[in-house]
């Protein structure tokens, strides 16, 4: 049976990057006879533009018909001034929730060829491999109130709710405690139990839910520290588990130990490892259409879905080690350049890959 895979490129730099990675997924396709298929869609602006909405119930529908999806980045200038209903990324967080996408896997890798890239000192972040675990449906992403109103004074005030129930905290801890165990079996759970009501909920459960993972070394830490130990000594961490916003902002953070947020893939699964998968990057609209965007981190999400959902590790792990011999070639997309490294754009950056992967 053949596996079908949704390739929704979406807006900005989405398509051009998403066409190297196409590229890299047909060679891997025929070189490792994984019978794939592949259809494409659109999400985001891009679907504003062709359906009226960011995201269509048609496409909605082929992407539960998928079996993995791989997705670009949504959002752009063009689309700020819309009703906020209808923003690009109302389609992005419409698809996780549908599609109960609530585990978000950031890995956090520093190729070595790249440790000059990084704004730290190469010292402390050579070596770095952490994974952060991220809840994606849930907390102030999706809680509900969440309104702009008008004050009796005439002021305008609007407000978010940060729910998270019992079961939604299990299920998201239990994904960070199963990375742990095989990787370091070292989690890190982080929250803000000190002042958020949320979080305490938070801490209790991932507690209980250790009780089962007795191997794993847990430790919990505020997410104010956590920022401050991610670029002080972010070797220390394994797998960190937190919710949506803070896995949000400390996977943006994590990315520039690695030399550039162009270098991190992601992943999102639902509770059967169905998955969608995306650079953690934005739609980077600055830039679009120039042909210098990164497309490693697109490309690397290709491995990752090979890797997830498909069981296909020798093929993921030829991904990632074509990566790594382009790196060691010196070629460099503008974002990870280094002194005595080639420039290139998008495409030579995605035909030298597909050329790499397809000598090993
Ligand atoms: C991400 C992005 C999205 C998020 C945006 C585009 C809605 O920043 O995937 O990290 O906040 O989740
Ligand atoms: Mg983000």
């Amino acid at each position: 049976m053949s596996k079908q895979i949704l390739i929704l490129p979406g807006d900005g730099i989405g398509p051009e990057i998403m066409a190297e990675a196409v590229k890299v997924l047909e060679v891997a396709n025929s070189k490792f006879n994984l019978g794939f298929e592949l259809s494409f869609d659109d999400l985001g602006g891009a679907a504003y533009d062709r359906y009226g909405v960011p995201l269509a119930d048609e496409t909605l529908e082929r992407a539960r018909a998928a079996d993995a999806i791989l997705l670009g980045a949504v959002g752009g200038p063009k689309w700020d001034t819309i009703d906020p209903a209808l923003r690009p990324e109302r389609g992005l967080l419409k698809i996780r929730s549908e599609l109960g996408l609530f585990g978000n896997l950031r890995p956090a890798i520093l190729y070595p060829q790249l440790a000059q890239a990084s704004t730290l000192k190469p010292e402390v972040v050579s070596g770095l491999d952490i994974l952060i675990v991220r809840e994606l449906t849930g907390g102030i992403y999706f809680g509900k109130p969440r309104e702009r109103t008008t004050l009796e004074n005439g002021e305008r005030m609007a407000f978010d709710t940060l729910p998270y129930s019992e079961s939604e905290v299990r299920r998201i801890a239990k994904v960070g405690f199963d990375m742990a165990m095989v990787r370091n079996k070292k989690l890190c759970s982080v929250d803000k139990a000190n002042v958020l009501a949320s979080s305490q909920l938070w801490r209790e459960v991932v507690e209980e839910v250790a009780k089962d993972y007795p191997e794993v070394e847990l430790s919990h830490m505020y997410v104010d520290n956590a920022a401050m130990q991610l670029v002080r000594a972010p070797k220390q961490f394994d797998v960190m588990v937190t919710d949506n916003m803070f896995g949000d902002i400390l996977s943006d953070q994590a990315s520039m130990l690695t030399g550039s947020i162009g270098m991190l893939p992601s992943a999102s699964l639902d509770v059967n490892n169905k998955g969608m998968y995306e650079p953690c990057h934005g739609s980077a609209p600055d830039i679009a259409g120039q042909g210098i965007a990164n497309p490693l981190a697109t490309i690397l999400s290709v491995s990752m879905m090979l890797r997830y959902s498909f069981a296909q590790v020798a093929a993921a792990d030829a991904i990632e080690q074509a990566v790594s011999q382009v790196l060691d070639q010196g070629l460099r997309t503008g974002d990870i350049l280094s002194e005595g490294c080639r420039k290139v754009g998008t495409v030579e950056m995605g035909d030298a890959v597909v050329a790499a992967l397809k000598n090993l």
